[in-house]
This record gives C-alpha cells, structure tokens and sequence, in this order.
C-alpha cells in the first residue's frame, strides 16, 4: 500500500501501461436518466473530478457531452472513458463513431470492451456465430493509430478471459485497464492481483455498491466512518484508492459529487484497510445471467 498522507487526491493520477495518466476519481454514469446526467457531469467538473466514465450502452452520452461543454472545462483537461456495447463487437468502427458524435468531441481517452460477450443485436440471448472477443480485440487494437481513441481496455474480464485474450497470437496491445466490479463485498484479490502481475490498471466500477447499497448499513464500515469523521462513501473510496484502483464513484445529487470528491489529506491505516477487505458479506451487482456466454468463473458470480 502507498502513503497517501499529504497527496492531493483529487489531482491523483494513476499511470497506465502506455504512459496516459488517468485521473484516479471519476464520476460514474450509470443509471443516470438524460435530464439528470447532464447537471451530474457539470457539476462533477465544477467541483474538480476531471474523468468522466460512460457506456454507449447507458444510452446518455448525448447528455455527458452537453455537460461537459456546459461545464466550460477544456476538453483536453478532461479524461472521458466510453465502452462498445456488447451488441456492436463486429462493429467497433461504427462504435465509436457513434460515442463520438453522441459525445461531441474528436477522441475519448479510453475505450473499453463492456463485456467479453458479442452479443447477436437481433437475439441478445444468443452469441453471434463466428464472432468472439479476440476478433473484437483485433478490431479495438486497429483505433489508437487513428487518433480517436487514445488508450484501449477491457472491462467485467475473469482471469480465464484475460488469459485467454493476453495468450492469442493476434494480441498485440495488453489492455490498459480492466474496469471490473470492486467493494468492500467485492473485493477480488486474486483477480486485482492477476491485473496487476500484467501490468492491467483497474478500475473499480460499483465502488460504493451501487444504487441502494448494502454497504450503507455495514456496522464495521459505519463505526470506522465514525472514526475517521469521514462518510461511509469516502472511507470506500480511499479504500479503493489504497488498493491501487481507480474509483468512479456515481451519483447525480450535487452535494454528494462534492462529498465523495473530499478526499484530501487523509488515509486509512493498514489496520482498517484490512477491516475493509475482510467484511463477512459478499454481493455481487453485475452478475452475467442475461449475458448468451458465462463471463464470471467464482462461486456465486464472485471472483476470489
Ligand atoms: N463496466 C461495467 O460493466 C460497469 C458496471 C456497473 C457500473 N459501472 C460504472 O461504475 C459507476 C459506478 O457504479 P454504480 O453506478 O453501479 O454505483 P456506485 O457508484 O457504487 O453507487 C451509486 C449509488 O450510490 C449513491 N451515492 C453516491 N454517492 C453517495 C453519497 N455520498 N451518499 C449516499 N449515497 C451516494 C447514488 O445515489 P444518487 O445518484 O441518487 O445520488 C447511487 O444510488 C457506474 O455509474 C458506471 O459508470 C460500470
């Protein structure tokens, strides 16, 4: 663990494998309805966040691109992350082009493969025959040389899967980042670890547990919460910042963008670091049941 004590987090950046810096607190997207997202991005920007994460699949990048613009933060100050929806894998150029105009700008920072599932758009039960996720790979590694797309990754990636895509003689770019699902019910240190032995930066997606959290009511998470005079919400995030990842936590109410934004000047000890990531519960938010192929190998649909 590295000693944050006296770091302006908010300015803290984590250095990907092809020398990007991403900044290390982003603001989540989804489930944020149009006329909601586009306050949520400005006013994330406003209060200093300066990465943006969106899904063509969350069907508002039209509204994070208004927000950013009503913002007034150049476009070069911002890091914006958007994912190809699984029903588009055989069609990554026509994806992006896409999130592009839906999103007004020229490139996003980071692209993202939203699950290893090419999904048939006409049946989304079924897999799309002769198509995997090595051949949308293949795709995905044809964009940084355009220019629109500056870092590519993966996200919701097992071990078996990033096996799989790292050990294919048609790969020739290891993923920047792989944005999975990471709480404190989540914690997957086997998985977290595998990344990192590859040198695979992660994100941690669902970082607070998502809408209506558990979490919220964790009585270890409340009483250390009430130590540190912190929110329950920042403590999870410093937890995640600890751990190496970096954190894109949602929420489309101004004053809590502001709040999970505080994160200057503190840590948490190796000792409640270590009460984090040894809660009794475990939930998962993103299982893969409506996906056509299985794409999480642990019990329960939790990675280890
Ligand atoms: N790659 C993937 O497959 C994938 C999957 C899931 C998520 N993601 C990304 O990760 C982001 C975060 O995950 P998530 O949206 O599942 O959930 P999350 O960030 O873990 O939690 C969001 C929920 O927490 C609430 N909240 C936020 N800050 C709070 C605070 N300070 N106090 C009390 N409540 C607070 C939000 O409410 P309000 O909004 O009502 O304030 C919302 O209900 C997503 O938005 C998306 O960008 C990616």
């Amino acid at each position: 663990m590295s000693d944050l004590r006296g770091l302006d987090h908010t300015k803290w950046t984590f250095t990907l494998n092809t020398g990007a810096k991403m900044p290390a607190v982003g603001l989540g997207t989804w489930q944020s309805k149009p006329n909601e997202v586009r306050e949520a991005v400005k006013a994330a920007l406003k209060a200093g966040y300066r990465h943006i994460d969106t899904a063509l699949a969350y069907g508002n990048e039209h509204e994070v691109g208004l927000g950013i613009k009503d913002s007034g933060v150049p476009r070069d100050q911002i890091w914006i992350t958007t994912k190809l929806d699984n029903t588009w894998h055989h069609v990554v150029e026509d994806g992006i082009t896409s999130s592009l105009k839906s999103l007004q700008t020229d490139y996003v920072d980071l692209y993202l493969m939203h699950w290893p599932s090419s999904t048939d758009p006409n049946d989304k039960k079924k897999h799309l025959p002769d198509w995997d996720f090595l051949k949308t790979w293949q795709e995905m590694q044809k964009l940084p040389a355009s220019g629109r797309v500056k870092n590519i990754g993966v996200s919701n990636f097992a071990i078996p899967n990033l096996e799989k895509l790292l050990n294919d003689p048609s790969r020739k770019i290891v993923p920047a980042v792989n944005q999975i699902e990471l709480h404190p019910n989540c914690p997957s240190p086997k998985l977290l670890e595998y990344n990192k032995s590859k040198g695979i930066h992660c994100t941690a997606y669902s970082c607070l547990g998502s809408t209506d959290s558990p979490l919220y009511k964790d009585a270890t998470l409340l009483k250390l919460a009430e130590v540190k005079g912190k929110t329950p919400q920042q403590c999870m995030l410093m937890w995640g910042l600890q751990r190496g990842t970096s954190v894109i936590p949602k929420s489309v109410t101004a004053s809590r963008i502001e709040k999970n934004f505080e994160l200057n000047g503190w840590e948490l000890s190796k000792e409640e670091m270590s009460q984090l990531g040894n809660l009794p519960d475990r939930f998962k938010v993103c299982k893969d049941g409506w996906l056509p192929v299985k794409v999480f190998f642990g019990e329960g649909c939790i990675e280890d």
